[in-house]
């Protein structure tokens, strides 16, 4: 369908409320379910599925140092929204048990392994039936890590992208009192904003497309795609919506909640007349990523790049746009490799959303303070291990394109279901190297940890038998990739180097034993077969 643009507003998808407590702390009770959601006032109510009924689900706000727990009951329908393909995993897989299943991740969430939402602690409705790796039924989140734009969202194995493309995702946004201190804009000037793409059938469905459409239905279900497009932009839930803000400061958090999209964006002034933009509007001053917020602020001069599941902490002044139109504009095309430029790109998705800025002065005591947090570096010195990870790709059973993680050893990639080959202990500070031996970018993401990034080079200038990584020869890391990191860009044949500290350090974090999950956060590539278990093992082991 062709839909009018700017028609409706940015929803915010409003606040969980605790249902009670649990050993003494607030307890959460979310159910998953499907509903009728109006995505744009021109189109018949998509059936979608959503945390507390909702698309995006409701926003857990939480404090550092305050454990929560939460309880997600999965009260979906039996029959999958969209064409599950049962050839993904069938020996993991229950394919013919009834019950759609789910698991929710924490997304950046420093969790124990038993809350961590592993792909196989599934469970149908009512916990009726659950996942080999099913633990337990109320997640606990110690919150005991800096405050960060953290999101949650299912994590099901090999049904993943389809669950989150119904709509199963929200914001988790941990606090603290230092950061209130700071006098950055809040309360109805801090907007979470989750970009995403979709496509819609006439009858306002949800369309997600099958790789192998009219096939005789006694084979397999061949209907995983590679990678999704939408044409389609939606935000908060909302199709092409405009957003109406005060000429003053605000603080965005924007996450890129979309199933395999990159987002390069940046403010310009549009006409809404002409349908024309022109020249930038005011900059993204970033303040955090995915893990928290940046020792000190950064103006993004040009594009901020946001790999599906990233997160950026932005702060906006638009106090010398009083009465303008501006547009979130895209420039990434939809097979990023690291290049921006949509020129004859078919799925591009330029135009992501507007921001109307009121006419009339308002007061603004908000601030973005010089310096914001302390951001201690992870040392080098005491680094015991460096793993050389390859990012591949291979021909499946089927004759299909799937993408693959490998191993120094095993370059050509291992599946999900091979051994685990990444084992730190507490305590161990490791750098890990993905190569990138593909021809489009991968955004990695690690469970449990936060990273910081070292530096990327062209993967054939780095030598993993080589003693250690040349300072000189590495670019440093984008303006954008300071801080903690849960998600890195690994760009067409570069590799990035990443330095990472398993365990509590520096006052920060938590000691958390087990196993956990590290994988592209494109869904289509987590789901076929780009994700693999690391375990951390406890000091002694
Ligand atoms: Cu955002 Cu393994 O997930
Ligand atoms: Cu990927």
């Amino acid at each position: 369908p062709d839909l009018e643009k700017w028609v409706d507003e940015v929803p915010r998808p409003g606040v969980a409320e605790p249902t009670g407590t649990k050993e003494g702390q607030p307890h959460y009770e979310v159910e998953l379910n499907e509903v009728e959601q109006q995505l744009h006032s021109d189109l018949p109510p998509t059936t979608v599925w959503g945390y507390g009924g909702q698309y995006p689900g409701p926003t857990i706000e939480a404090e550092q140092g305050e454990p929560i727990y939460v309880r997600w009951t999965n009260m979906l329908p039996d029959e999958h929204l969209l064409p599950e393909d049962t050839t993904i995993h069938p020996e993991m897989i229950p394919y013919d048990m009834p019950g759609s299943r789910v698991v929710t991740h924490l997304h950046g969430g420093n969790v124990e392994a038993e809350s961590d939402g592993n792909p196989l602690a599934w469970s149908t409705r009512e916990f009726e039936e659950t996942g080999p790796e099913f633990e337990k039924r109320d997640y606990y989140y110690e919150n005991d890590q800096p405050p960060a734009t953290l999101w949650y969202h299912d994590h099901s194995l090999g049904i993943t992208r389809l669950n989150v493309y119904a709509g199963l995702a929200g914001f988790y946004i941990l606090r603290n009192d230092h950061e209130r201190d700071l006098g950055l804009p809040s309360g109805e000037y801090e907007v979470p904003l989750v970009f995403q793409d979709r496509r819609f059938n006439a009858d306002g469905s949800l369309f997600y497309p099958t790789a192998v459409p009219d096939q005789d239905d006694a084979a397999p279900n061949l209907s995983i795609v590679p990678q999704f497009y939408g044409d389609t932009s939606v935000v908060n839930g909302k199709v092409w919506p405009r957003l109406p803000v005060e000429p003053r400061k605000y603080r965005f958090r924007l996450l890129n909640g979309a199933n395999s999209r990159f987002y390069n964006l940046r403010l310009l002034e549009y006409d809404e007349d002409a349908e024309e933009a022109g020249k930038a509007g005011p900059s993204f001053v970033q303040i955090g990523n995915d893990g928290g917020l940046f020792a000190e602020p950064v103006g993004i001069d040009g594009r901020l790049e946001m790999g599906p599941s990233q997160r950026a902490d932005v702060v906006v002044d638009f106090a010398d746009y009083a009465g303008e139109t501006l547009l979130v504009h895209n420039d990434a095309p939809a097979m990023y490799t690291g290049e921006s430029g949509t020129n004859g790109d078919a799925d591009a998705l330029p135009e992501v959303m507007l921001v109307e800025v009121g006419e009339s002065a308002v007061e603004d005591d908000s601030r973005v303070p010089g310096t914001l947090t302390e951001v201690p570096e992870i040392g080098l010195d005491a680094v015991t291990e460096e793993r050389y990870l390859t990012l591949t790709q291979d021909v499946d059973d089927y004759g299909r394109e799937l993408y693959l993680l490998g191993t120094e050893e095993e370059q050509s990639g291992l599946g999900m279901d091979d051994p685990v080959t990444e084992e730190p202990a507490l305590g161990d500070t490791e750098i890990w190297s993905f190569a990138n031996l593909t021809g489009m970018s991968h955004p990695m993401h690690l469970h449990l940890v936060h990273f910081q990034v070292l530096g990327r080079q062209p993967v054939g200038d780095y030598d993993p038998a080589a003693d250690g990584i040349d300072p000189e020869a590495i670019a440093t890391p984008e303006p954008y990739e300071r801080g903690w990191n849960d998600v890195v860009s690994v760009h067409a044949r570069e590799v990035v180097h990443v330095a990472v500290r398993f365990g509590a350090h520096d006052g920060l974090f938590t000691d958390q034993t087990g196993e956990y999950m590290w994988h592209c956060h494109m869904i289509e590539h987590e789901d076929h077969d780009m994700m693999r278990p690391f375990r951390v093992l406890s000091e002694s082991e």
